[in-house]
């Protein structure tokens, strides 16, 4: 893993997103309500949506066109969708916030994606 500092958490804002310039595109990067991190492509997995624009609740966003639910540490949408985006490997260490961008070389927007857990 190549662990990027991005910023200190308290940029980030409480049930919302930061969006950080990934290789391959923009990454949505989620603050929950009690301080988690997650970081996911912002192409929701239906029409591309910008999920940094969505609402969190709980470890899921509501992407903000349509309102898929995508899950927040898988990507995947929830419920009767199906789908996924890219979600990236992030941490916190003394309020600062690292991203792994190891794996989004192959990340493309044009391709699907696996999912895969953060962390
Ligand atoms: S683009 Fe996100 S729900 Fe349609």
């Amino acid at each position: 893993m190549s662990w990027l500092a991005i910023c200190p958490l308290e940029d980030i804002p409480s049930l919302g997103a930061r969006v950080v310039a990934g290789p391959n595109g923009d990454i949505a990067v989620f603050r929950t309500a009690d301080d988690r991190v997650f970081a996911l492509r912002d192409q929701c997995p239906h029409k591309g949506g910008p999920l940094s624009q969505g609402i969190v609740h709980g470890e899921r966003v509501t992407c903000p066109l349509h309102n898929w639910v995508i899950d927040l540490p898988s990507g995947e949408a929830t419920g009767a969708d199906s789908g996924c985006t890219h979600a990236f490997p992030i941490r916190v260490t003394d309020g600062q916030v690292w991203l792994d961008l190891s794996g989004a070389a192959d990340d493309t927007a044009a391709a699907p994606v696996a999912c895969r857990e953060a962390g």
